[in-house]
């Protein structure tokens, strides 16, 4: 028998509905700009739990947990996709909010093992990502998938999400994070950097800075945002070039105006970000 719940929910999406886009906090603002410039009529719902950032360290089950209360809160709200614009949402959370939510269209994150696999001379490759996400099967598998004969060094940079999120992209200490992760990896090799967590491609001239310009940093969002053209696409939901202008909503489950001090540098636009709450685990507006 049709499922007529479902597919009465599935027609309240059109085109026009927005795209919902997460991560723990501004990190995920690195990939809504990618969107942005690839597909600027598509209006966005972004979400930044920024009470509960950093996920990296939290148990994978907490932040699935997390994932799937936003999910919710942006399919509530019209989202007719969900982009996890989060590596550790994504390692935690991925696999299980496709099967949760079957209807709907996911694009999530993973280390870009596989151009830097491809693209390595030395054969070495360093990928900065959080605890979460080297914990997860997602960045297991991706090994297993790509880095066949070449040299993954790991770093996870303790408190370098922290520094981000505090608008630090080039004080000292967050250099010191840096050069920490880096010089190892550079002393043994490397000539390519995963940025495997969302928030660190706002500090790519730092880490070019260290590691010299010969080394390749290669942030995914350009990528993630040309895949999210892709699902829309294919799923009949992208916005038509040339629609009215296209709008954007920001919610934090932190303060509102430190995501509107940090939004002119990180995103270029300004935005006027409205509260979301916990009540346990539910989220509200
Ligand atoms: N930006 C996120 C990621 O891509 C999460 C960072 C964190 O909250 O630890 O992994």
């Amino acid at each position: 028998m049709p499922d007529l719940n479902r597919q009465s929910k599935r027609k309240a999406f059109s085109p026009a509905s927005p795209i919902g886009v997460f991560d723990s906090g501004v990190g995920g603002l690195s990939v809504l700009r990618a969107i942005r410039r690839e597909l600027p009529s598509e209006n966005i719902i972004f979400f930044a739990d920024q009470s509960h950032v950093p996920y990296g360290p939290r148990p994978l089950e907490e932040v699935r947990q997390f994932s799937f209360a936003i999910t919710r809160f942006l399919l509530q709200r019209g989202a007719k996709a969900i982009v996890v614009a989060c590596n550790a949402a994504s390692a935690a959370a991925l696999h299980a909010l496709r099967q949760e939510f079957p209807e709907t269209p996911f694009i999530g994150m993973e280390p870009a093992v596989k151009p830097a696999a491809e693209h390595t001379r030395s054969g070495v490759v360093g990928v900065l990502a959080t605890p979460a996400t080297f914990q997860g099967a997602l960045y297991a598998s991706v090994l297993e998938r790509f880095a066949k004969g070449v040299i993954v060094l790991q770093d996870t940079c303790p408190g370098l999400v922290s520094q981000i999120e505090a608008g630090e992209m080039d004080s000292l200490s967050t250099r010191r994070i840096l050069e920490k992760a880096l010089q190892p990896m550079l002393a043994q090799g490397i000539d390519t950097v995963v940025l495997g967590c969302t928030h660190y491609p706002f500090i790519i001239p730092l880490v070019q800075e260290i590691t010299g310009p010969d080394v390749r940093v290669i942030d995914p969002a350009p990528a993630v945002a040309r895949q999210v053209g892709r699902v829309l696409e294919a799923a009949g939901l992208r916005q038509p070039i040339g629609s009215a202008p296209a709008w954007q909503q920001f919610f934090t489950s932190g303060s509102p105006q430190h995501l509107d001090g940090l939004l002119p540098r990180l995103l270029g636009e300004t935005g006027a970000a409205a509260p979301a709450v916990w009540r346990g685990l539910k989220l509200t507006a």
